[in-house]
């Protein structure tokens, strides 16, 4: 694998899926993992094969479907899970668990009411079990954005010798801020003697909306892998937004990092989510919101048509967004009217557009948008007027 690949793991059909009113299928999971793997994400997780027959099901389906991508199934680090998880996935060409258990104090004491050394036994012993049933097992530290660094190198050491391929080191519940979790990756790369035997992946959450940020902070400090989700969904706030970190890789070409996501196909799979899921997306999210690409002030609409770089760092058709939108309101300029006016056929000199954007500034502050009726209307308008005289 290459140092600057970064392995873009999509939980969407599992942390995504967990959002209230936001449950599949397995139909509909089955067309959704299919988008994903032609989207190109390197690791789908399918499910929590235990968790229901139907979900054992999707992951099983879903197995049987995908050619190309690893397709992985949550666990607790529970040997009936894991073993029910290896059944799920036996179809799959390359299948991959995904089992853990806390690693914070505050998980250790009040979920487990355990101590850090049994933690550290039951994770070797699950990880040991999950490794005899398939060659690819990645283990969750839960809670490792509030967990003890030195006793999370301990047990990241320990799983990576039962067999663990990947460590994930969850921000599960969105406490840290990037600096911080930067310098836990950090620690585990410098800490961890066998760290160079596993891929580190970041799975962070957006409690304070920070996820994002924190992930692209991991990746810089030594992971390699994002868990993410289309349109940020997940638990709670959300999880990582898959085209946000995708595109900051690509933007920041700096960074030397690249993924296999098709780029164009953002947009197209952010709809088709947002729709499969009945989970509309906000307007204002990056990437794939409706006002992604929409301009609507005077003095952005006046630099975007002089050069669209001055306000736009992304092509939308690079993310699949179709053509940047120009929409006009009671704030928008003359050079935007004369461009919408144009667009729809009338081509009209500097004098007139001077008059008609007088009567456009009181049809403007009657309402949230002027639309294209209300442009043939103006424009007619002032065509009546100037034939009369
Ligand atoms: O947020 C979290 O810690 C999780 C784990 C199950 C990976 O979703
Ligand atoms: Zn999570």
């Amino acid at each position: 694998m290459p140092e600057n690949q970064i392995f873009i793991f999509d939980t969407t059909l599992r942390d995504g899926e967990q959002v209230p009113g936001c449950k599949l299928n397995t139909k509909e999971k089955i067309e959704l993992a299919l988008k994903l793997e032609e989207l190109g994400v390197d690791i789908i997780e399918a499910g929590f094969p235990i968790s229901s027959p139907g979900d054992f099901h999707s992951v099983e389906e879903i197995s049987k479907i995908i050619k190309n991508a690893t397709v992985c199934g949550l666990t607790r680090a529970v040997e009936k899970d894991i073993q029910v998880a290896a059944d799920a996935l036996k179809y799959a060409k390359r299948p991959r668990i995904h089992t853990g258990i806390g690693s914070s104090d505050i998980h250790i004491k009040h979920k487990f009411n355990t101590t850090r050394e049994e933690i550290v036994k039951r994770a070797a012993k699950a990880t040991k079990f999950a490794r005899n049933l398939v060659p690819d097992v990645e283990f969750f530290a839960e809670d490792a954005g509030r967990a003890d660094n030195e006793f999370l190198a301990r047990l990241i050491e320990t799983v990576i010798s039962a067999g663990a391929t990947v460590v994930n080191i969850p921000d599960t519940t969105g406490y840290c801020l990037p600096h911080q979790y930067a310098e836990k990756i950090a620690y585990l790369v410098n800490n961890v003697p066998n760290i160079d035997k596993a891929v580190i992946s970041c799975h962070c959450h957006n409690d304070l909306g920070l996820a994002t940020a924190n992930s692209i902070a991991g990746i810089i400090a030594g992971a390699r892998q994002i868990e993410c989700t289309v349109n940020g969904l997940g638990e709670r706030a959300g999880n990582t937004s898959m085209e946000e970190c995708v595109m900051i890789i690509k933007q920041h070409k700096e960074l030397g990092f690249f993924t296999n996501i098709n780029t164009q196909l953002l947009n197209p799979v952010s709809r088709l989510v947002s729709d499969t899921m009945r989970m509309p997306v906000q307007p204002n999210k990056a990437i794939v919101g409706a006002n992604a690409f929409s301009h609507s002030s005077g003095i952005h609409q006046d630099g975007f048509l002089k050069e669209s770089i001055t306000y736009e760092i992304i092509n939308p058709e690079e993310v699949g967004a179709g053509e940047s939108k120009i929409v006009l309101t009671a704030r928008s300029g003359r050079s935007a009217l004369a461009f919408r006016l144009q667009k729809i056929g009338y081509e009209f000199n500097r004098n007139d557009v001077d008059v008609i954007y007088e009567k456009f500034l009181k049809v403007a502050d009657t309402k949230k948008e002027v639309v294209e009726s209300d442009l043939h209307e103006l424009a007619k308008a002032y065509i009546a007027s100037v034939a009369e005289v």
